[in-house]
């Protein structure tokens, strides 16, 4: 199956979802090398070779990338909405953000990260730069080939206001 095919057969009904402003989230789980992250952003490297697509969405980007390109293209027009982008990455019990890689914490009373960069997307190309950190900072950690980075999990948010 390929990224089209398992962006329509999974998303539509939670694309509906979080435009009538429903929290929706999506998790890949799976042992180091059974596709995550193909499946999720890209095959490595396509990213950055594909930092301006304009209005389409090229077929080998996955599924986190396909759902916020097409939630933009959705949104874009209405002029009540603002968008942003979140990144960050969990691994051995420790929270880092992708986007600025400062060190996370959380506050266990309001169940919120503290400090989470949070980026306002205006363009498709602020999505790209978003995506591109992610792998950037993934791909990095992934040839180092240590325990670690098989036991990071990345959190990509997209959020959309209502002004
Ligand atoms: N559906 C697929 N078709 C072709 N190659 C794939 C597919 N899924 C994964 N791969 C390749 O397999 C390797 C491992 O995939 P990856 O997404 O990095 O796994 P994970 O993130 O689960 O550790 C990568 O080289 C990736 O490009
Ligand atoms: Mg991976």
């Amino acid at each position: 199956m390929n990224q089209i095919d398992t962006f329509d057969r999974l998303m539509p009904k939670y694309l509906q979802y979080f435009i009538d402003g429903y929290n929706t989230n999506v998790l890949a789980y799976g042992q180091t090398g059974t596709g995550k992250t193909f499946s999720m952003v890209a095959p490595a490297g396509l990213v950055k070779k594909n930092m301006h697509p304009g209005d389409s969405i090229p077929d080998e980007f996955g599924l986190f990338l396909r759902t916020c390109l097409t939630l933009y293209h959705q949104l874009k027009d209405s002029k009540d909405s603002l968008m942003t982008m979140q990144a960050n990455e969990i691994g051995m019990m420790e929270l880092r953000d992708l986007l600025n890689k400062q060190p996370l914490k959380i506050d266990d009373a309001k169940n919120e990260l503290i400090g989470s960069e949070e980026v306002i997307i205006n363009s498709v190309d602020d999505i790209m730069k978003v995506a591109y950190q992610v792998e950037n900072e993934r791909y990095s950690a992934a040839t180092a080939m240590n325990l670690n980075s098989s036991r990071c999990h990345a959190m990509v948010s997209f959020r959309r206001y209502r002004k």
